[in-house]
């Protein structure tokens, strides 16, 4: 029996920090697969979510002075209320937290442990905590050890050597050695490549498949899943000094928020997988075309349809990360330019297949150009027209007029090429092909000149108008799982809103040249509004039938306000709240029972003299201290270190060896002066 249902997934998302254009980007793609799928009549299932444990999670919270349960809530928020902003319409958050999946990954487990797929022995080798993953002899060849999941005897030792950088980030790696339990990854080598072989469409775009299968081909090993180094994570069911190591955890999150390892919830589990798409960005193939299937193998589950693997957001040439201090800030897009005109704008111009550079430039060009110009002009003009001539309702002719023709004929073959795109996931196609028509039929309105006609011929002019309906009518059912709210009151204004209910015989009946009757107009507010292009835009890198992402080059593609980073600026108001004053060092002695530590009596002249303990025992003898003036902060809450209350903190700079020096001012000031 042929399913009726689609079931798309997002990968779940690190939450050390809100959302930014990329992870916005991938929950889209999914989004719009679940909203076409619906139009098409299926039933859909559209899972997203967060992968809430691991080293860097705890990492992080600790440095945010947290709990990693405390931390990681406190970014859920974030993530619904953008992706209600963005309507992105999922049918299930899953949290890898969630008591549910915890449980199904434990039986997962134990599953696999009475199968033999899982079973218990040591490891070593290089980790990327970033990417908690390690990284493997193929990637780094200089490694001669270590590849991933092998086994050691424990007489070797990790040789001191430069740690290897991580492939997909570049962040340096660490050695690690530690008891671990293996998934028997080697005994699925043959069938993951009989799969490739048998299933040549699983990986879309197709050039993916290729650097899976050398992977693959150059020799999997056993695959190292829990810690003991680390304790925020799934416990190991029987071996409560072991976690799940992420990915074994992470993965599953496609089943388990079906209803996997629920008994109660077989039923649910049979009616959605396998999944029909995962999508995902190119730096986790691997981890969902090896490490995936061959979990789902070892467990008797049935494999997902397709991979859907995407590119990313570029800034100018970089990758977008937090690192480099260029994430985009999808609220503050949102509040400048509304939800769907960046939807539109990252589906058109981020192609699937390659890395794209965004700028604010070419999506306000792109918003004024293709939405307010090529669409939205079009249904002002239409509605003002019928508005001023007094012709509310419009009613198809019983013969069209050989132009109409040639646009209802442009019509159909539109509408099947672009389910074909819509079908193989190709948006920026799809919307490249819709405009392509909507540049037809601004070109037969305005050719007809229908305001001519109005008077001198009533018949003419009704043709027009309703043809441009027609038209419209089609763009719109087809834009909607693009842009859902805009063409819902395109749709309105032109009294075709019953279409979205019935959207599978409207778009048969447009593909079999069938026209709607009639039409019911009525003006709105313009749906898109412009930018004007002579402020930030100058050139035009604007491609119309593109196949690639735009190319387009700025020198500043992205405004500050846009920049998540630049929103942590503090206020002048915020830098008066810090005393930073300027004291004399007038005693200074190691602390009692700390190597770290110097205890400094400082002369702060009418502030009076304070006690303030200072970590720089290894840099600076007592004696080199008295009588320098330094810099301290005054108003930090007084705490106790080494028995003692410091009541301040002095300033020094870490140099790159971590080597301290000293905070001073250039030439000797009065003590009790306030910088500023
Ligand atoms: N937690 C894992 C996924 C586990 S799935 C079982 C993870 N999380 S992530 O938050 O680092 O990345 C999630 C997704 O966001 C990835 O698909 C990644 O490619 C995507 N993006 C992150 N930065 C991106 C861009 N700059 N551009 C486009 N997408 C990128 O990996």
């Amino acid at each position: 029996m042929i399913k009726n249902t689609f079931y798309v997934t997002t990968p779940i998302y690190y939450v050390t920090a809100k959302p930014h254009l990329g992870s916005l980007y991938s929950t889209l793609l999914a989004d719009i697969a679940a909203r076409w799928n619906k139009l098409m009549g299926k039933e859909t299932f559209f899972l997203t979510g967060t992968d809430e444990h691991g080293q860097k999670v705890a990492a992080a919270a600790q440095k945010a002075g947290k709990s990693p349960q405390e931390f990681v809530d406190s970014f859920i928020p974030a993530y619904k209320d953008t992706w209600h902003k963005y309507e992105l319409d999922y049918t299930e958050f899953i949290r890898t937290t969630d008591s549910h999946h915890v449980q199904a990954v434990q039986q997962w487990i134990k599953k696999l442990i009475i199968s033999g797929d899982i079973y218990k022995g040591e490891y070593s080798g290089f980790y990327c905590t970033h990417c908690e993953t390690f990284v493997t002899g193929s990637d780094h060849p200089s490694i001669n050890s270590g590849r991933t999941g092998e086994k050691h005897t424990g007489e070797e030792q990790i040789k001191p050597v430069a740690y290897p950088a991580c492939p997909s980030c570049g962040r340096e790696t660490h050695a690690l050695a530690e008891q671990t339990y293996f998934f028997r990854l080697s005994k699925y080598q043959d069938r993951l490549l009989q799969f490739y072989a048998d299933n040549p469409d699983f990986i879309t775009p197709k050039e993916r498949v290729h650097e899976v299968i050398n992977f693959v081909k150059s020799g999997l090993t056993d695959l190292s899943i829990s810690r003991t180094t680390i304790t925020w994570g799934i416990p190991f069911p029987g071996d409560p000094n072991h976690v799940t190591y992420v990915w074994a955890d992470a993965l599953n999150n496609y089943i388990t928020a079906i209803g996997y390892g629920d008994p109660d919830k077989q039923e649910l589990f049979n009616r959605w997988w396998p999944a029909d798409v995962h999508v995902l960005g190119k730096d986790i193939v691997r981890f969902h075309a090896i490490y995936w299937p061959a979990f789902l193998m070892a467990s008797n589950l049935a494999l997902p349809k397709k991979l859907l693997v995407h590119g990313w957001i570029t800034v100018g040439d970089q990758k977008m990360s937090k690192s480099l201090g260029n994430v985009v800030d999808p609220i503050a897009l949102y509040e400048k330019y509304g939800a769907e005109p960046v939807r539109y704008y990252l589906m058109r111009k981020m192609a699937i297949s390659h890395d794209s550079s965004f700028s604010i430039e070419d999506l306000e060009q792109t918003i004024t150009a293709d939405l307010a110009n090529d669409l939205g002009n079009l249904l002002n003009r239409l509605t003002t027209l019928a508005q001023k001539h007094n012709l509310p309702t419009v009613t198809a002719p019983t013969t069209w007029s050989p132009a109409a023709c040639d646009l209802r004929d442009s019509c159909s073959t539109m509408l099947a090429e672009v389910k074909n795109h819509m079908d193989d996931y190709l948006y920026h196609r799809a919307l490249a092909r819709i405009w392509h028509y909507i540049h037809a039929t601004n070109t037969f309105f305005h050719a007809h000149e229908p305001w001519k006609l109005a008077n001198t011929d009533p018949v003419a002019f009704a043709e027009i108008i309703s043809a441009t309906c027609h038209s419209l009518q089609a763009i719109a059912i087809m834009l909607l799982p693009i842009m859902p709210t805009k063409m819902h009151q395109l749709l309105e204004s032109i009294g075709a809103l019953d279409a979205t209910h019935h959207t599978q015989t409207i778009v048969k009946n447009l593909e079999d040249n069938v026209w709607r009757q009639t039409f019911m107009l009525k003006k709105i507010d313009p749906l898109f509004e412009k930018f004007d292009p002579s402020i930030h835009f100058s050139g035009n890198p604007k491609n119309t039938q593109d196949d690639r992402a735009n190319s387009s080059t700025h020198s500043t593609p992205v405004r500050p306000e846009f920049i998540e980073g630049d929103k942590s600026y503090i206020t002048i108001d915020d830098f008066v709240k810090i005393e930073l004053v300027v004291g004399t060092i007038t005693h200074c002695e190691p602390a009692p029972n700390s190597t770290k530590l110097l205890v400094l009596n400082v002369d702060f002249g009418p502030l009076g003299t304070r006690t303030i303990l200072s970590g720089i025992a290894q840099w600076y003898a007592p004696q080199d201290l008295i009588t320098k003036q330094g810099i301290f902060v005054l108003n930090l809450k007084p705490r106790k270190m080494a028995g003692l209350e410091s009541q301040g903190m002095m300033l020094s700079a870490k140099t790159e060896d971590g080597n301290l020096k000293m905070a001073t001012v250039a030439s000797p000031v009065p003590n009790g002066i306030r910088l500023s």
